[in-house]
């Protein structure tokens, strides 16, 4: 086993074992009172193709997402470990209750589901420990990337890359590929079966 992938397994093992504290419970929220108060969010999350504009990538979508990344991303838009106005402004002011019935409500929109059979790009072997091989991530604290924008892939990889975003794990593992390797995964993540725009 090279260097590389040695630190790759390393680093997979410890972000699992600091995540296998927390109880996996998606249905700890209420999904009917969160779709009512996810009207607003579906103003900008729930326009197929809808785009920001400047730098334009797509909003990213949120149908079946994981709702504890969901909860974990909105924390961190709120608390500027995550640097994105927009975001900041809409995720201030949610409540612990509201923030699992909102996550709750994404999460049930639409099943997502691994699929190991499938080939992904060789480069894909960094990334199948916490995401899947096909992008279904493995706990509910990781993103599904299956389904999303490939755009949304590489501009969040951008923020990652240059700090704007912080995640250890992230920040190890991007950096042991090109750009060209990053944006093939980004292609095929986006091309396989998974998230989908939540409609009201
Ligand atoms: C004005 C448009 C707009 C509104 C309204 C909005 N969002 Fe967002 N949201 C965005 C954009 C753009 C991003 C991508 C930000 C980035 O680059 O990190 C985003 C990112 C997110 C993410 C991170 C997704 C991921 O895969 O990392 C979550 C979760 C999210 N929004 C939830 C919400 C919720 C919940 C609401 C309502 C309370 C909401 N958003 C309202 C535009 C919006
Ligand atoms: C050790 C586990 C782990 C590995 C390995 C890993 N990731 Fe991640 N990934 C995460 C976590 C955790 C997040 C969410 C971080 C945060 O809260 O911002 C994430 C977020 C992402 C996002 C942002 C998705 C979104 O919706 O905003 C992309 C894109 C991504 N990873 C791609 C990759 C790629 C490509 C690789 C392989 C080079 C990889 N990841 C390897 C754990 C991992």
């Amino acid at each position: 086993m090279n260097k590389k992938l040695r630190m790759a397994g390393f680093l997979a093992a410890a972000a699992l074992c600091s995540h296998a504290a927390a109880q996996d419970d998606p249905n700890a929220g209420d999904p009917e009172r969160g779709r009512i108060l996810a009207d607003s969010c579906l103003g900008c999350h729930g326009i197929e193709g809808n785009m920001t504009t400047y730098p334009p990538y797509h909003v990213p979508r949120l149908g079946g997402q994981n709702p504890n990344y969901i909860i974990k991303a909105l924390k961190g838009y709120a608390n500027d470990d995550r640097a994105h106005e927009g975001m900041h402004a809409q995720a201030a002011d949610l409540s612990e209750q509201n923030l699992q019935d909102i996550a709750t409500y994404f999460g049930q929109e639409a099943a997502v589901e691994a699929n190991p059979e499938v080939t992904a790009p060789e480069s894909g072997i960094y990334c199948a420990s916490c995401h899947g091989v096909n992008g279904v991530s493995i706990t509910t604290e990781f993103p599904h990337l299956a389904g999303q924008h490939a755009d949304y892939l590489n501009e969040t990889i951008r923020q990652y890359l240059e700090g704007e975003r912080s995640d250890i794990s992230m920040n190890a593992f991007l950096n042991l590929l090109t750009d060209e390797q990053l944006n093939e995964l980004s292609e095929f993540y986006a091309s396989q079966p998974g998230l989908v725009t939540a409609k009201r």
